[in-house]
Parts: C-alpha cells; structure tokens; sequence
C-alpha cells in the first residue's frame, strides 16, 4: 500500500497508473463502516484511494475538533488489510492552500440548513469544502460513502451537480454493532452506561419503520420520546419521518413514497445520528 502526502505525488503516481479510481475520504478513526466502502471499491476492481484528513472547517464545535481521536498507525494497518492501493496522508497546509477560494465554500441551501444542519452551522459548508478539494485531488470515478451519515451523502450528491463532475456517487448501507448501533468514531467516547443505552436510536428507527402506516407520524414522534425516558443517559435531540430528497418533515407518510426517519441524541457530549429508510 503506497503513502502518499502532496497533492502533486498523487496526481503523478495515479496519471501514471491510468486506472479507474475508486475514491473512499475519510478522517480516519477508521471502523468496519470505513472498510466497507474499501472493500466495495476493491470489489468494483478500481485502484483504490482512501484519504485520512481531519478537516477543521467542518466542525462547528472547537472542542469535538480538538477532541477527535487520531491513531493513523491503526488507520494504516486497517487499510492495509483490506489491500487498499493508496493512502493519501495530507497535512492541513496541503489541502488548504486555496482555502478563500470561494470557489469551495457551496450553498446547499435547505439542505445545509435543516436537521444535521440547524444543529451543526456551517458544518455541511466545510464538507463540501474538503470534499471539493479532495475530489480535485484524487479525481476519482467513483466515490463511496456510508449511509449513516445520510445528509451528508445528499450533499455531495449536490456538491457533484455543482462541480459538474463526473463522478458516481455511491451510497452503501449502514454497518451496524450486533445490538444495531450504528459503527461511528465517536462511539470509542462512549462510557458502558451511554453505550448500553445509545441502542436507543436504532430501536427508534425499527419502531418507526415496523409502525409506519399503522400510526400516525405524530403518535410514532410519542413512542420515540417514551422509549428515550428509559434512557437516562441520552437526550434526544431530534427525531423525524421526512421525505429524505427535499429532507422536509412530513405530517403524514402517505406523502411520500420513500418516507425515511432520522434521529440525533447526545450520550453526555458525544452526539450521535442514525437513519433508516422506512419503506
Ligand atoms: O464522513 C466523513 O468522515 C467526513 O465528513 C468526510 C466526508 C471525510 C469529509 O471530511
């Protein structure tokens, strides 16, 4: 697996390769959900580039920056094992050496506002910042991104209409602990009591997809917020049933054909999201 740490290494190692890229961004802290999307490039048979790159300008909160755990020997050896091609490594100078350039800084409009948005501003401006400049880098075919992080995948599916890229999105399922917890870096902060309970969100999420179209959204909002007071540990922040293109709540499921729930609770400050498609 080859290392690389400029942007100018990486444009001539891989014209010269002249191979279909697979492209996996990452900040590293990597877990099974990272090695899924690897491991789905290599099966597509693209030379695969994953890249670990804390991004500043994506987190809303200093303290979550200051605080992400950073182990890239690890981020290595994971990598390795899943025969990942290349690793680009950049530094903070590397990728932001156009950081004004407003040419990176997209609206997203509604998208960057709502949900993940209203609760973290500014936050979707600084992934389609990095992603902008990562995908300049690396120039992938094709680029994979877990479904976990579900507004964040719609962003960059606008963030390549707005670049005029042609590069395939690709979405890939959720990978979950065996108690259904949906695999994230952040779950390393988790203390046992917040652990055992942080279950919640994704008995939330199967509550909503067994009970949709048997109750109302409203009553299905009820049971979410009941089955949270057994959860001393978490607040929840948000929980909602949305049409997942226009991410805008809905009254009603019948409005939607793809009707998807989304959910946001805090375990002490680790915050932690989920999604599921209700139908
Ligand atoms: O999902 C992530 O890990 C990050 O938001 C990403 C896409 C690598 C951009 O920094």
């Amino acid at each position: 697996m080859k290392i690389v740490k400029t942007k100018a290494e990486l444009q001539r190692t891989l014209q010269e390769l002249k191979l279909k890229i697979g492209f996996v961004p990452t900040m590293g802290a990597l877990h099974d959900g990272h090695l899924s999307l690897v491991g789905e490039s290599k099966k597509r048979e693209l030379y695969t580039v994953a890249s670990i790159f804390v991004n500043p300008t994506q987190f809303n909160d200093p303290k979550d920056y200051e605080k992400y755990p950073i182990d890239t020997d690890a981020d290595l050896d994971e990598l390795s094992s899943v025969e990942c091609d290349l690793v680009f490594l950049p530094s903070r100078d590397e990728i932001y050496s156009d950081q004004n350039d407003p040419k990176y800084l997209h609206d997203f409009d509604h998208l960057e506002r709502a949900y993940e948005g209203a609760y973290r501003p500014g936050h979707f401006r600084g992934v389609g910042q990095v992603v902008h400049l990562l995908f300049e880098a690396v120039r992938p075919d094709v680029a994979f991104f877990g479904e976990k992080d579900f507004q964040q995948l719609q962003v960059i599916r606008a963030l390549v209409k707005k670049m005029e890229a042609d590069i395939e999105i690709v979405g890939l399922p959720t990978v979950r602990e065996d108690d259904g917890l949906a695999m994230s870096s952040r779950n390393r902060r988790l203390n046992p009591a917040q652990r055992e309970q942080s279950v919640m969100l994704y008995r939330s999420l199967k509550l909503a997809k067994e009970r949709h179209g048997k109750e109302s959204v409203p009553a299905i909002k009820a049971h979410v917020e009941q089955l949270f007071e057994q959860a001393p540990e978490l607040r929840l922040e948000y929980f909602d049933i949305i049409d997942p293109e226009r991410f805008e709540s809905l009254d009603s499921v019948d409005a939607c054909a793809h009707p998807h729930a989304v959910i946001a609770a805090y375990a002490g400050e680790v915050r932690l999201i989920d999604n599921m498609a209700l139908a």
